[in-house]
């Protein structure tokens, strides 16, 4: 099916933006979303997600979900996958991943995914925002207080290139929502462990705020976990409860 695209100069979030559509509309088709300005970008477990209007990317897509979708654990690490899969094939070999979903270039946060669920009677609708530091800004590293990547080394962003980047990102989105996993192969596995920049690291496993276990990071399973060896044992943890950091 095509895919309706809108462009907005300004929003408060473009998840946001498709999740009122989603309200206020009887019917709505798969939509991919990109705004310029987003004034309220959200980030994970309620944090902001700083923006550079020019040098940041900003786009969600919503898609509608079969009726019995039930692989949402895969989801996060799978897109982040294909993502760094994808940067890899066109040349940027030293963006890795951090899981479930952040892309980094050496230690600093290249890009965030949030995924977010909305249903509306029977229907369900998965919405996937990503944002994406293009072009180097140093004001987003001052604002947001943390050590951010950038694509790109110098500040160049011409309309056209940026068209360009949102066609090609847009459509690495839309593929790998298309195509989700039941569960993750062997291969797929391997996979990941060649993007994640904590495979074989030792980490910390932090969880409001505070470390609750350590260990050695073992990649993903199956259901798209991250397997941790600490000295009790084998350990997986679910997306959504825990963050990790060396
Ligand atoms: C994170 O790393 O915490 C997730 C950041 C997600 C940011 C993107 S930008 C487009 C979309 N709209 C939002 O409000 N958030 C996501």
């Amino acid at each position: 099916a095509p895919v309706r695209f809108e462009f907005l100069p300004e929003i408060d979030s473009t998840n946001e933006y498709l999740k009122r559509e989603v309200k206020q509309s009887n019917s709505v088709s798969d939509t991919l979303v990109c705004a310029e300005r987003q004034v309220k970008g959200k980030g994970t477990r309620g944090r902001v997600w700083y923006d550079s209007p020019q040098c940041c990317l900003k786009f969600s897509y919503r898609k509608q979900l079969p009726t019995n979708f039930s692989k949402f654990a895969v989801i996060s690490p799978w897109v982040a996958l294909n993502f760094c899969q994808y940067l890899h094939s066109v040349g940027f070999q030293t963006v890795g991943a951090k899981w479930p979903n952040d892309l980094l270039i050496n230690g600093g946060k290249l890009s965030g995914m949030l995924f977010e669920i909305v249903s509306k009677g029977e229907v369900s609708y998965l919405i996937a925002g990503i944002g994406v530091n293009l072009f180097f800004d140093p004001n987003l590293t001052e604002i947001s207080g943390r050590n951010i990547a950038f694509l790109y080394e110098k500040f160049t962003p011409s309309i056209d290139e940026r068209t360009d980047i949102l066609i090609e990102l847009g459509r690495v989105l839309i593929d790998s929502l298309d195509n989700i996993p039941e569960s993750f192969t062997d291969e797929d596995k391997m996979s990941w462990s060649a993007c994640d920049v904590f495979y074989q690291k030792k980490v910390k496993i932090i969880q409001d705020g505070k470390v609750v276990d350590e260990g050695c990071e073992m990649g993903i399973d199956k259901e798209g976990r991250l397997m941790v060896q600490t000295s009790e044992g084998l350990k997986s943890i679910n997306i959504g409860e825990l963050s990790v950091t060396l």
